[in-house]
């Protein structure tokens, strides 16, 4: 009892110290560690990066570039249509639902995103609607 009692009150006081500067010191370094990984998320791969290499996204976005689609459809913000990626979002990437948008393309139509009509593309053969929509709907978050 003699012996401890000191013992603790020593140790409490260097504990006290070692707080007091290691703990000031650690929070700059705990927040400059989580501000990191917090701006990640931000910086995350765009869809862009992320399917370059892919040779429908490349075929795609030569023909979505030569025609009018970039001025009513962006990437990942709706514009006047939807966002590619909300479209990739909404239907599968399969056979059928590629000839169904690239029929829609061609024709024009309105009443699947709101009240805003797509117009219609008739100078679009059915193979270049097809390989537009197929890069479309390949940007998937
Ligand atoms: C003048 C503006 C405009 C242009 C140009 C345009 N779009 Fe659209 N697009 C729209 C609008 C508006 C919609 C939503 C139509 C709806 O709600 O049914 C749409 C819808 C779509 C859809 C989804 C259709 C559905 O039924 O879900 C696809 C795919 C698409 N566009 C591709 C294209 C491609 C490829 C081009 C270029 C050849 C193009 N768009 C050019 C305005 C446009």
């Amino acid at each position: 009892m003699k012996i401890t009692k000191p013992l603790n009150l020593a140790l409490l006081a260097v504990a006290g110290l070692t707080f007091a500067c290691g703990g000031g010191e650690k929070s700059t370094e705990t927040t400059a560690e989580t501000a990191a990984p917090a701006a990640a998320p931000a910086q995350e791969v765009s869809l862009e990066d992320k399917y370059k290499d892919n040779p429908i996204y490349i075929k795609g976005i030569e023909k979505v570039k030569g025609s009018d689609c970039t001025s009513c459809h962006m990437v990942d913000r709706k514009i006047v249509g939807p966002s590619y990626a909300e479209v990739a979002a909404k239907y599968e990437s399969t056979e059928e639902n590629i000839t169904m948008l690239a029929q829609k393309v061609i024709a024009g139509g309105v009443g699947v995103w709101g009240e805003v009509p797509m117009p219609a593309h008739p100078g679009l053969s059915e193979e270049d609607a097809k390989d537009m929509v197929a890069y479309v709907l390949l940007l998937k978050k």
